[in-house]
C-alpha cells in the first residue's frame, strides 16, 4: 500500500456487514481519520444488484457490479471484502494483493481454504491481509492468537464458534424444542439460512477451527482435516438426560496438541454443567485458549451481527492503514510446518449413547458383552420408556449408556457390533463427553 494523504477504500459487498461498514465510514469519517492518522475515503463499492443501492451510495463512491474492478483501481489502496463465499471472493483478494493493496476480509471459507497462499501473496507484495472478523465475529481472537499469546505454546483451543447451532441447541435445551422446531425458529429470526447445511453439519465451524488451529499451532490446517459431525440427530431428550448426568450439550470445536499429534474435532459434545462453555447461550460465541505460560483465557461475545462484525472489520482497516505508515509491518504468515494429526480413533473420551432396544430379558447382558469385547467400560446405564415406540407392536425401551474414557476407534467397533445385534433396534445418538479428566490419547494411557 503506497503512502498518500488520503487512503482510498474499496468495499466489496453492501449486505449485513458491508452495509454497516459503509454507514460507519460515512457517519464517523472524522473520527476514523483521527484514529487512522489519515482521511479514509470510500472510492468504490461493488454489489450484485446496484439498483437497490444507488440512493444509498449516492455520489460518495463509484457503484460497480464487478468486484475485481474495485480491486485493481488506481485510487483504491485498501480493499474490504465482504461478499462472502469462495468465488469470486478468493480471486478478488488475490488480485487486490497482487496490485499492492492491503485487504481486510471477514471470509472464513476463503481464509480456511486459501489463507496460507493469500498470506504468502500479501507478504510477497509487502501489503497486509487481515481477517479478524472471519472467526467469532466481533470477538478479537485472531489478534490475540497472533500477538498477545505469541509467547505461549498453545496446548488447546476449545470454541463455540457457530451462533446458529448454539442458538438451536439453546432452544432444544431450555425450551425442549425439537431439532425441526429449533431450526424453524432460527430461520425465522434470520440466524439460519434457508439451506442450513453449512451450520448444522459443522462445516462453518470446521472452517473457523482450521483458521484458529493454524494460528495456534503455527501450521497449516486444512478444513477437511477437521473431523466433524452435525447436530441433526440430537433430540430434546438428550438435553434432559445430559442434565440429569450433570452435563450440557454444546457444538464444541476442539483443537488440541498431544504428544501423538493434533486432535481436531467439531461435534456436539457433553460438557460439564460447571464448564464456562456451558453458559454460552443463544448466538453468543466463546473461545477458550490454553497456553503454557498464561493458563486458560476465555473470550466470549457476539459471534455475528452487523455491528459486532463491522467492529472487527473496521479495527482491521485501521490496523492495515497504521501498519502501512509504520516502518515494521507485523509478521502475518503462519509457519509452514506440516502438521502431524492425531487420528480420531486414537482419541480417548467417554461416550454417551442413546439406544432403542427391545424390552426383554437378556438385552443388557448382550450389550455388556459387546462393550467388554472391545475393552470399553460402561460407567452408567439408564432405562427410560421410549416415547415413539409407545404404540409399536414390539415392546421397546430407550437406554442411555455412558462409558468411561476409551479409544474412539473401540467405540466405533462396539457400535458396529450393536448395529448387527438383535439386542439393539436403533442407535439414536452417539456423543462424546469432554471434561478435565479425559484429555488423553491411546498412547498416553
Ligand atoms: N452476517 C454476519 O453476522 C457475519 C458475521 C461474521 C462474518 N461474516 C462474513 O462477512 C461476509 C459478508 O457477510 P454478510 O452477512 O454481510 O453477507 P450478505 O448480507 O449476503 O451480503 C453480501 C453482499 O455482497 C454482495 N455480493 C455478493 N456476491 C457478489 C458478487 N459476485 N459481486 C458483487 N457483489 C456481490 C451482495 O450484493 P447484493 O446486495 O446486490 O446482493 C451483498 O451486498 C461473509 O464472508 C460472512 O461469512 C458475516
Amino acid at each position: 500500500m503506497t503512502e498518500r494523504a488520503e487512503v482510498g477504500v474499496g468495499l466489496l459487498g453492501l449486505g449485513v456487514v458491508g452495509g454497516r461498514v459503509f454507514d460507519e465510514l460515512r457517519r464517523n469519517a472524522e473520527s476514523f481519520a483521527h484514529r487512522a492518522g489519515r482521511q479514509l475515503s470510500l472510492r468504490a463499492v461493488a454489489v450484485r444488484n446496484p439498483e437497490r443501492r444507488r440512493e444509498l451510495v449516492g455520489g460518495c463512491a463509484a457503484l460497480l457490479t464487478d468486484p475485481l474492478e474495485v480491486c485493481t483501481r488506481d485510487d483504491v489502496d485498501v480493499v474490504i471484502e465482504l461478499i462472502g463465499g469462495e468465488s469470486p471472493a478468493a480471486d478478488c483478494i488475490a488480485a487486490a494483493l497482487r496490485a499492492g493493496k492491503s485487504v481486510v476480509t471477514a471470509n472464513k471459507e476463503v481464509m480456511a481454504k486459501h489463507g496460507p497462499r493469500l498470506l504468502e501473496l500479501a507478504r510477497d507484495h509487502g501489503v497486509g491481509l487481515r481477517y479478524e472478523a472471519s472467526v467469532g465475529g466481533g470477538i478479537p481472537i485472531i489478534g490475540v492468537l497472533q500477538r498477545e499469546l505469541r509467547a505461549n505454546e498453545v496446548r488447546c483451543v476449545r470454541a463455540i464458534i457457530n451462533g446458529t447451532t448454539n442458538y438451536m441447541i439453546s432452544e432444544m435445551s431450555q425450551r425442549g424444542a425439537s431439532y425441526q422446531e429449533a431450526l424453524a425458529q432460527a430461520q425465522q429470526l434470520g440466524y439460519a439460512e434457508a439451506d442450513p447445511t453449512n451450520d448444522v453439519e459443522g462445516i462453518d465451524a470446521a472452517y473457523k477451527l482450521a483458521i484458529l488451529a493454524s494460528l495456534a499451532f503455527h501450521t497449516r490446517i486444512e478444513p477437511q482435516q477437521v473431523h466433524r459431525e452435525g447436530i441433526r440427530s440430537l433430540s430434546a431428550r438428550d438435553f434432559q438426560h445430559a442434565a440429569n448426568l450433570g452435563y450440557t450439550i454444546r457444538m464444541l470445536a476442539t483443537a488440541r496438541r498431544t504428544e501423538r499429534g493434533i486432535d481436531l474435532r467439531v461435534h456436539p459434545t457433553l460438557i460439564p454443567a460447571h464448564d464456562p462453555m456451558a453458559r454460552i447461550d443463544g448466538v453468543l460465541n466463546a473461545v477458550a485458549v490454553e497456553g503454557d505460560l498464561l493458563g486458560t483465557v476465555v473470550l466470549e461475545g457476539p459471534g455475528a451481527g452487523a455491528g459486532a462484525t463491522a467492529s472487527a472489520v473496521l479495527a482491521d482497516l485501521l490496523d492495515v492503514v497504521g501498519a502501512a505508515s509504520s516502518a515494521a509491518p507485523r509478521a502475518q504468515s503462519p509457519a509452514e510446518r506440516t502438521p502431524q494429526l492425531l487420528p480420531l480413533a486414537e482419541v480417548c473420551l467417554p461416550t454417551y449413547l442413546r439406544l432403542a432396544v427391545p424390552d426383554r430379558a437378556g438385552v443388557l447382558a448382550e450389550l455388556g458383552r459387546a462393550f467388554a469385547a472391545e475393552g470399553v467400560s460402561i460407567a452408567s446405564v439408564l432405562q427410560v420408556p421410549q416415547p415413539e415406540a409407545a404404540n409399536s407392536e414390539l415392546p421397546a425401551a430407550e437406554l442411555i449408556i455412558t462409558t468411561h474414557a476409551g479409544p474412539d476407534g473401540a467405540m466405533d467397533r462396539v457400535l458396529s457390533a450393536l448395529a448387527d445385534s438383535d439386542s439393539v433396534l436403533e442407535v439414536g445418538v452417539r456423543l462424546r463427553i469432554e471434561g478435565d479428566q479425559n484429555l488423553e490419547t491411546v498412547g498416553a494411557r
